[in-house]
């Protein structure tokens, strides 16, 4: 059966959910699951918006069929070229045989790479800024390379000042019948799940998605249609701002994530110690994480939030605690700036770790890491709890500021 809303009167979301997948790229986990956008278009011309994920082929199938109500598709646009958007579209090629792929140039090369689908006859090649009438509806496309690859466009509906974002504006979650972001309490796991998919997916794109911001503020936008996660109205300027904030590197937020390392726990004890005295001083909303059980997917997403990092880590086998170490690795390869780290490290013959941790933050940029470490011996001494709170009185100033 069907199961589509309606976005606007000629606009039906033809998306659907999926809540088995354990890892969304099979690699971050979505216990709330995730949601593969599409739309169609019933103008004088009809249009579909991308098509979803094999997951959830049978039901995308039987939405566009209603949707049209017997009509032929005249356009696909084909905004994104990874397979999470793009496994019906052979389907939806055999189905209606005169339909036009709408998409940029790359696209059409990336179509026959993972399809062997030759679309050269039927492909309408659309370069920034070029235009498509289809009735009363203009639709105008606006090249937006790695907003997540290097093929990405995103299409601004003129008339009903709908911007088609791409995976720009998506987030993790599957959709429950409510589609549009006013239907929802977007305050914690959602939007907590918009910043773990942004800073994880795009994080690293953060000058693409300035480009494309700039694109955007010179559209009168009232609806953002992505293909991940609800359909925006409501909190446009929210959503805006925290956009401008994660693609500019800036924290969203004065505030603390001690993320800690450990085997026996006295590193952990120290965290805990430290948190403690953080919090004695007025630091409210510390975020605490053991690196070894939390994702690192969450972990990458609190550094894009919190402006101060604590990192604790004990040394393994002459180097850095492998779980710290991939951590790190990570928020450099995504690329993360202006942040303020305070290390503390823990080795019981010849503690190294802090080198290391100073190490990975320096060669990221505009990283300021606090001086004189925490260095423990196995276990904290009584005589070290004036570091630690030393420690906190340093970051407390900062961070109440
Ligand atoms: C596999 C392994 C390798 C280690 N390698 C080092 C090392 O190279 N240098 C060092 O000083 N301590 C090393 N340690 C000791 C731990 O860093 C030290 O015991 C630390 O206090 C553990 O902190 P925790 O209680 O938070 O787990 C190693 C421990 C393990 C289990
Ligand atoms: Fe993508
Ligand atoms: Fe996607």
């Amino acid at each position: 059966m069907h199961s589509t809303r309606k976005v606007k009167d000629d606009l039906i979301y033809v998306g659907g959910s999926d809540r088995r997948l354990s890892r969304f790229e099979n690699l971050f986990p979505i216990p709330r699951g995730v949601s593969y956008n599409s739309y169609v278009l019933l103008d004088e011309k009809t249009v579909l918006f991308d098509t979803v994920d094999d997951s959830i082929g049978r039901q995308f199938t039987e939405n566009v069929l209603y949707a049209l109500g017997g009509r032929e598709l005249d356009y696909l646009v084909v905004q994104h070229m990874e397979p999470d958007h793009c496994s019906l579209i052979d389907e939806m090629l055999r189905r209606y045989p005169q339909a036009k792929i709408v998409c940029s140039a790359r696209a059409v090369g990336m179509l026959s790479q993972f399809y062997a689908l030759d679309v050269k006859d039927r492909a309408l090649v659309v370069a920034e800024g070029d235009k498509l009438s289809t009735g009363r509806h203009t639709l105008h496309f606006m090249m937006a390379p790695m907003v997540h690859w290097p093929e990405v466009m995103v299409t601004y509906d003129e008339p009903d000042k709908i911007l088609f974002s791409a995976d720009a504006f998506g987030t993790f979650g599957a959709l429950a019948g409510n589609l549009f972001d006013d239907e929802l309490q977007l305050d914690s796991m959602w939007m907590a799940d918009t910043r773990r998919y942004y800073s994880n997916i795009v994080g690293k794109y953060g000058a693409q998605v300035q480009a494309l911001l700039k694109k955007a503020a010179a559209l009168d936008i009232e609806m953002i249609c992505p293909l991940h996660g609800p359909v925006w109205r409501g909190n446009l300027p929210v959503l805006l701002e925290k956009y401008q904030k994660w693609s500019t590197y800036e924290p969203e937020e004065q505030g603390v994530m001690i993320a800690y390392a450990t085997m026996y726990g006295n590193t952990e004890n120290a965290a805990q110690v430290l948190a403690g005295l953080l919090a004695e001083r007025g630091v409210h909303n510390i975020a605490m994480y053991d690196v070894s059980g939390t994702d690192v997917s969450e972990l990458v997403a609190e550094s894009f939030r919190c402006s101060h990092l604590v990192l604790a880590a004990p040394t393994y086998n002459g180097g850095l605690h492998p779980r710290m170490e991939g951590y790190l690795a990570d928020l450099k390869a995504l690329g993360l700036q202006n942040r303020t780290a305070a290390l503390l490290e823990n080795g019981t013959w010849a503690p190294v770790s802090a080198k290391h941790m100073r190490t990975m933050l320096e060669s990221m940029k505009n990283m300021t890491v606090l001086e004189q470490p925490v260095s423990i011996r196995s276990a904290l001494a009584d005589g070290q709890r004036a570091s630690l709170e030393a420690l906190a009185d340093v970051l407390a100033s900062q961070i109440l500021a």
